[in-house]
């Protein structure tokens, strides 16, 4: 039998909640990586790290806001200091931003999307670039489908995660010749606790059963069914496995067919 795909090897996760990013933590164990599980809720990283051990796996958590620069540089210290390695990151966190036209968004609050969804994923990936370099590991972003479409509203998420998009391809040119390989997976609905929240809201305002709602969803993608996190989190495992060892500098949509790109 051949060895899971990530044996042996220590991924650190930026955002741990939930959805996504419960779901990357455990498709990483499964797929057989130790985890280091990041995000400012300590019970939930308790919670997520429990789930991990149970499959077998190591997992370290490090209570980290990634807005904070200490902190970052004490995720990235502990790291070293545990493992003396690290062969992935995934900048999964994630703050909403403003949903309002960007004709009369407040720009405060479109910056302040901007300094979690971007500038604090740069910040992460500079700091385990060392040791990203001596693993010849990789760094995943996670995108959204909001870079396929142009609604109303969503101009702000929209700038974030083109912003995203474009650092990972710089980053991608800045370090391949390192040997360190930057990608982006763009998921678009994730069928977990958020999204059966707001098809319940939905629903109840149209006075119309859930399931209705999920159907007339999932009947735009041409699977018929929406990605739920493990889904999502398998193609981040391939990222970061030797088995995308020549891809570097892609955006590979997670989506059921819903966009085509
Ligand atoms: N949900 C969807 O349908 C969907 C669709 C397309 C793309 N995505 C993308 O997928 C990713 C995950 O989304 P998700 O909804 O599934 O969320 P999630 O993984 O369940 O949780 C993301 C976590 O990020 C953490 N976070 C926020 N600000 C942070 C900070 N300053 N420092 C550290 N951690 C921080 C929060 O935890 P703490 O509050 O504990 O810090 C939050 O629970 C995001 O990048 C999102 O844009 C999601």
């Amino acid at each position: 039998m051949s060895a899971p795909l990530l044996a042996g090897k220590v991924v650190v996760i930026s955002g741990v909640g939930p959805g996504l990013g419960r779901g990357l933590a455990i498709q990483c164990a499964k797929a057989g990586a130790d985890v280091v599980l990041a995000a400012r809720s300590e019970s939930r990283l308790a919670g997520v790290a429990k789930e991990v051990e149970d499959l077998g796996r190591r997992a370290v958590t490090v209570p980290t806001d990634i807005t904070d620069p200490a902190a970052c540089e004490r995720l990235a210290d502990t790291v070293r200091d545990t493992f003396g390695r690290a062969d992935g990151l995934v900048n999964n966190a994630f703050a909403p931003p403003p949903l309002t036209d960007l004709t009369t968004v407040d720009l405060d609050a479109v910056r302040a999307g901007f300094e979690t969804n971007v500038l604090a994923a740069l910040r992460l990936t500079r700091l385990f670039v060392p040791v990203l370099e001596e693993a010849r590991g990789s760094v995943v972003m996670i995108n959204s489908a909001v870079l396929r479409h142009s609604r109303r509203t969503f101009g702000a998420y929209k700038m974030a995660k083109a912003a995203l998009l474009a650092m990972t391809q710089t980053l991608s040119t800045e370090l391949g010749p390192r040997g360190v390989r930057v990608n982006t997976i763009a998921p678009g609905y994730i069928w977990a606790d958020n999204l059966k929240w707001y098809f319940e809201h939905l629903a109840k305002k149209r006075g119309v059963p859930a399931q209705q709602v999920y159907d007339e969803s999932a009947a735009t993608t041409d699977l018929r069914r929406l990605p739920e996190p493990d889904e999502v989190a398998d193609a981040v495992v391939f990222m970061l496995s030797p088995l995308a060892r020549a891809v570097t500098g892609q955006c590979l949509d997670v989506n059921s067919g819903e966009w085509h790109h």
